[in-house]
C-alpha cells in the first residue's frame, strides 16, 4: 500500500509505521531529496536495486572530506567536532583506511570464532531467563534484550560489569541522535566527552594491566608499531560497543514483537524449533534493528534510480525500505519464517557489510530460541500500538517491550 500523504520524516507518528511511506517514496520518487531544517540536503535511496548499487559505490564515500571542498566541510554542524576523536573507525573510513582498521578486528568476529562462543551466550540468555521466571511479567527490552549484547561485547572488550548501565544511558543518546534537528548534536556533546574518558582510562588500565581480551589485544597492535594510533583504537572500542548493542537489542525486541502479534508464524516455529536459523533472517528482514544505513557523501555527481545525486551531498540508504520492496521480495509485507531466497540487507553490503553478524545472528537465535522455550505462553502485556519508537532515523528499536508469561 502507498500512501500520498505522510508523516514527517522521523517524526514520532513515522517512526510507528515507517513501512507505508517508503512504499510511496519507492512507487514515485525512489531516489529522493529532502531538506534538512538547516537547508542542507538529504538524499534517501529506497529501492532494493539501487539500494544494492549505493552500497557497492566507490563514488558513495563515508569520509565527508573525500567529497567535498574545505569550506563546505567547514559547514557541517557544529556538534560534529565532539564526535571527532571517535570517529576514526572503519565504518567511517574509506580504503586503504578501512581495509586496515577492519583487517585488525575480523578475526574475532568470523564465524567459526564466534561459533565458539555459543556455550557463554548460551549461559548468559539462560541466566537472565531463569531471573525473568521469577516473575511472571516484565519488560523484555529490560530483562534480556538490553542485558544479553551488552555482556557479550563487553566481556569481549573486557568492560567491567559494573559499567554497563552507564554504557547504556551514554549509548542510547548517542546513537538517538536526528539529523532533522540539529540542536540534538549539541546536547549529546557532553556525553560523548564523558564516554571518552571512560574509555581512556580503561585502555590506560588494560596498558598497565593487559588481559585476555580484545581491548589488551588492540593495545599491543596499537604499541607495537603503526597498525593503528591512539584515536583510532578509542574510535574502534566505541563502534564496537555501541553497534554491537545497539543493534542486537532491537533484533531480539522487534523479532519477539513480529512472532508475538503473527500467532501462525509463532506456533510454526514453536512446533519445529529447528527453524530458528530461517525465522531470525526473516525477523532482520520484516522488522529488522537498523531503519538505515549511516550517512555516506557523493564524492562526484552520481546517476541513482533516474536522480543525479550532486558532488558533496549526503545520502542514506534506506535499508528498511529495501528489506519490503516487492520487485525482490515476495508479498514483502508478510511475515514467513520459512520464506526461501530471503537475501535481505538488514547487515548492510559491500565493504561495511556488518563486521558483527555472525555474532547477531548467533545471540537472536539463542536469546528467541530460548525465550520460546521456556515460556510456552509467552504473550505481549499491552497493545501493539501502545508501544513507543525510539527517536532518530538509524535505530529501529523500541523503548519497552512489556510481556507475561
Ligand atoms: C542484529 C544486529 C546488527 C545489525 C542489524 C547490524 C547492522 C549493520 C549494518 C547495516 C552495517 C552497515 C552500515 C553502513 O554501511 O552504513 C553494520 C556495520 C557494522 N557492524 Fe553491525 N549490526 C548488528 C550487530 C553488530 C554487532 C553485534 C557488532 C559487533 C560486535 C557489529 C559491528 C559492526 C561493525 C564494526 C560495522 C562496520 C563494518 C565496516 O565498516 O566495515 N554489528 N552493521
Amino acid at each position: 500500500m502507498s500512501h500520498t500523504t505522510h508523516p514527517p520524516l522521523f517524526s514520532a507518528a513515522f517512526k510507528t509505521d515507517p513501512y507505508p511511506t517508503y512504499a510511496h517514496f519507492r512507487d514515485t520518487q525512489p531516489v529522493r531529496r529532502e531538506t534538512l531544517p538547516d537547508g542542507r540536503p538529504l538524499w534517501l535511496v529506497t529501492r532494493y536495486d539501487d539500494v544494492i548499487a549505493a552500497f557497492k559505490d566507490p563514488r558513495l564515500v563515508k569520509n565527508p572530506a573525500s567529497a567535498m571542498p574545505p569550506e563546505a566541510l567547514s559547514q557541517l554542524p557544529r556538534g560534529r567536532e565532539a564526535f571527532r576523536v571517535l570517529s576514526h573507525h572503519m565504518l567511517s573510513s574509506d580504503p586503504p583506511d578501512h581495509t586496515r582498521l577492519r583487517r585488525l578486528v575480523s578475526r574475532a568476529f568470523t564465524p567459526r570464532y564466534v561459533e565458539q562462543m555459543r556455550p557463554r551466550v548460551q549461559a548468559i540468555a539462560d541466566d537472565l531467563i531463569d531471573r525473568m521466571a521469577e516473575g511472571n511479567q516484565g519488560d523484555l527490552i529490560e530483562q534480556l534484550a538490553f542485558p544479553l549484547p551488552i555482556t557479550v561485547i563487553s566481556d569481549m572488550l573486557g568492560v567491567p560489569h559494573e559499567d554497563r548501565e552507564r554504557f547504556r544511558t551514554w549509548s542510547n543518546i548517542i546513537v538517538s541522535v536526528n539529523p532533522f534537528e540539529p540542536q540534538t548534536f549539541q546536547s549529546t556533546a557532553d556525553d560523548l566527552v564523558a564516554f571518552t574518558q571512560y574509555f581512556r582510562d580503561l585502555i590506560a588500565e588494560k596498558r598497565a594491566r593487559p588481559t585476555d581480551d580484545l581491548t589488551s589485544e588492540l593495545i599491543h597492535a596499537t604499541d607495537e608499531g603503526d597498525a593503528l594510533n591512539e584515536d583510532e583504537l578509542l574510535s574502534m572500542m566505541f563502534l564496537l560497543l555501541v553497534a554491537g548493542h545497539e543493534t542486537t537489542v532491537n533484533l531480539i525486541g522487534n523479532g519477539t514483537l513480529a512472532l508475538l502479534t503473527h500467532p501462525d508464524q509463532l506456533a510454526h516455529l514453536r512446533a519445529d524449533p529447528t527453524l530458528i536459523e530461517s525465522a531470525v533472517e526473516e525477523l532482520l528482514r520484516y522488522d529488522g534493528p537498523v531503519e538505515t544505513s549511516t550517512m555516506r557523501w557523493a564524492a562526484e555527481d552520481v546517476q541513482l534510480g533516474g536522480a543525479t545525486i550532486p558532488r558533496g551531498e549526503a545520502v542514506l540508504v534506506v535499508i528498511a525500505s529495501a528489506d519490503r520492496d516487492p520487485e525482490r521480495f515476495k508479498r514483502p509485507e508478510d511475515l514467513d519464517i520459512t520464506r526461501a531466497m530471503n537475501r535481505h540487507v538488514a547487515f548492510g553490503h559491500g565493504i561495511h557489510y556488518c563486521l558483527g553478524a555472525p555474532l547477531a545472528r548467533l545471540e537472536g537465535q539463542v536469546a528467541i530460541g530460548t525465550l520460546l522455550q521456556r515460556f510456552p505462553d509467552l504473550r505481549l502485556d499491552v497493545r501493539p500500538e501502545e508501544l513507543q519508537w525510539r527517536p532518530g532515523m538509524l535505530i529501529r528499536g523500541l523503548w519497552h517491550l512489556p510481556v507475561r508469561w
